[in-house]
């Protein structure tokens, strides 16, 4: 892509985020927070966290499943789609990420909705199914590139007919010749389009570089 095309493509998000995203304290200490405590700015944007809060919004959840946490930038905009008895359930590797998510997450009002696991998701969505869980309404992926695959797998199981399947970052580098980014994310994405019970889109996101988010409903 040329400088020009990414300043443009800049110039949009931000014109989109002035006109739809006003500043909020609780999403605006979070971000500041996440920076001050030295973890990775790989949250989603301002605009892409308001577009899944209204995607989530439309299918009145009332029980949120979360893969990668980080800070909980995204995960306080998934739990504003709640209702007050709401659930939100977050998976998250590092402790210390958990932590300023806890945080942020409490400064947001949402810590009576919101519990943060802490552990490899894997692990944590195989114990989840074994303990019973019920089925979430709305599933975001956005953890380890290379895990998506099976992701989706255990969020199939953790699913109902009407559950929307949310995804993060599925256009990175998909493309490029010879194959650049994650296989991980090449294969769920083919995945996700073949399965016989999900309809899907892959809709591109505009950031610094090309990317995108994988919108899917469970038939
Ligand atoms: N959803 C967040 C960004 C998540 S970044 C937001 O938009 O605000 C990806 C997160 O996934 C990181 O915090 C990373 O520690 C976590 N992660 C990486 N591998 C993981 C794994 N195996 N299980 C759970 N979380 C993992
Ligand atoms: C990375 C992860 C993300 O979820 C993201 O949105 C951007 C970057 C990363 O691991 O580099
Ligand atoms: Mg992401």
């Amino acid at each position: 892509m040329t400088t020009s095309s990414e300043d443009s493509w800049a110039a949009l998000d931000r014109y989109i985020s002035d006109l739809c995203v006003p500043p909020d304290a609780a999403l605006d200490a979070a971000l500041r927070d996440a920076q001050a405590g030295g973890l990775p700015e790989i949250n989603v944007s301002p605009n892409e966290g308001k577009l899944i809060y209204l995607l989530a919004r439309l299918v009145n959840p009332r029980r949120i499943l979360e893969i990668g946490t980080l800070g909980g930038y995204s995960t306080i905009w998934l739990a504003r789609s709640l209702p007050a008895d709401g659930r939100l359930i977050t998976l998250e590797l590092e402790e210390k990420h958990a932590a300023v998510a806890r945080r942020n997450l409490a400064r947001a009002g949402l810590a009576g909705q919101v519990e943060v696991r802490v552990g490899p998701a894997l692990s944590t969505l195989q114990a989840m199914i074994q303990a019973g869980a019920a089925a979430f309404d709305v599933i975001f992926i956005d953890a380890d590139k290379d895990g998506y695959p099976a992701y989706l797998d255990w969020s199939l199981k953790l699913a109902h007919p009407g559950t929307l399947i949310l995804a993060d970052n599925v256009l990175r580098r998909v493309t490029e010749s010879p194959s650049g980014g994650s296989d991980g994310i090449r294969e769920f994405n083919r995945k996700l389009a073949a399965h016989p019970a999900l309809e899907c889109i892959l809709v591109p996101i505009l950031r610094g570089q090309p990317d995108g988010i994988a919108i899917a409903r469970v038939k």
